[in-house]
């Protein structure tokens, strides 16, 4: 196996794009959204590739942004490769397919909003905690979220921020399907050659019309949540959050008003 943060390889028409940084589970940091942004350009771009496929390694999709990141390594106004990476995903014009297991946590579960097909092990432990570290909803989930779920399940998932399983998931709509997780990857790409088989023209244009009613909402509410992300970070609640999680112990919101 490749010692690469994001593995990427073209096979049978699919581009998979693999996160790879199993000893931090998966966590995102600057160099992998930035691979995965270009993955993502080259891939919408390459005859070759009909379908992209995002899977992580054995039990464990993504714990999301890198928490030593959002600390150590200030994010640009604009949201710099984290941006980038959304946009490449908003603009893809062929079909997205996602294989989960273990934690998806942040954007490990709001990448999921963007995709078209979805499969999750029974073991999935989905968490958005954005409110919990002291920030806000990023890559369009304040208007996803309440899109694919309604309000309600929306607000349960993203104020409370509490783990939810790979069932509740399905029942609110968020993925297709669970499985076994020793079955979720071989199923994704067996779904994935299928959409692969058909023809390309027509299932780019059946994309471009499911997505045609948010495309342009999704763009502009990506932005109006970078631009309360990012100075939320340099708050002191997310700075008592996440340094509290790189401590290794529980934060204390007590003296916050
Ligand atoms: N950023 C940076 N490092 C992370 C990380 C993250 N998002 N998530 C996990 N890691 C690191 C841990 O610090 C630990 O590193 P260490 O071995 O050097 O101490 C390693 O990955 C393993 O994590 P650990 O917490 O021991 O694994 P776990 O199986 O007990 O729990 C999670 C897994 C994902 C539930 C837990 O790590 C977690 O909650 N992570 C933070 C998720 C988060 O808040 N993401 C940001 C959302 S915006």
């Amino acid at each position: 196996m490749s010692t690469e943060p994001i593995v990427t390889e073209v096979r049978d028409r699919i581009l998979t794009i693999r996160l790879n940084r199993a000893d931090k589970k998966n966590a995102i940091n600057g160099v992998m959204y930035k691979a995965m942004a270009d993955a993502m350009i080259a891939g919408n771009a390459d005859p070759e590739v009909r379908v992209i496929l995002f899977t992580g390694t054995d039990g464990c999709f993504s714990s999301g942004n890198d928490l030593a990141d959002f600390l150590n390594s200030p994010m640009d106004a604009g949201g710099g490769v984290v941006a980038q990476f959304m946009q490449s995903v908003v603009d893809a014009g062929k079909p997205v397919v996602a294989a989960v297991a273990g934690p998806a946590v942040g954007i490990g579960t709001t990448l999921l909003l963007h995709c078209d097909l979805i499969y999750a092990a029974e073991k999935t432990r989905f968490q958005l905690p954005f409110v919990n570290i002291g920030i806000c909803p990023e890559f369009a989930s304040s208007l996803m979220m309440p899109v694919i779920m309604g309000h309600p399940r929306a607000a349960e998932l993203l104020l409370l921020g509490e783990p939810f399983t790979a069932a509740k998931a399905r029942e609110y709509g968020l993925i297709n399907e669970v499985l076994p997780e020793a079955d979720v990857e071989a199923h994704a790409r067996a779904q994935a050659l299928k959409l692969a088989a058909q023809p390309p023209n027509a299932m780019r244009t059946a994309k471009a019309l499911l997505k045609r009613w948010t495309r342009e909402q999704v763009k502009d509410v990506i932005g109006i949540e970078v631009n309360h992300f990012v100075p939320m970070l340099q708050q002191p609640e997310a700075i008592e959050a996440i340094g509290a999680f790189v401590q290794k112990r529980k934060p204390d919101f007590s003296k916050f008003n």
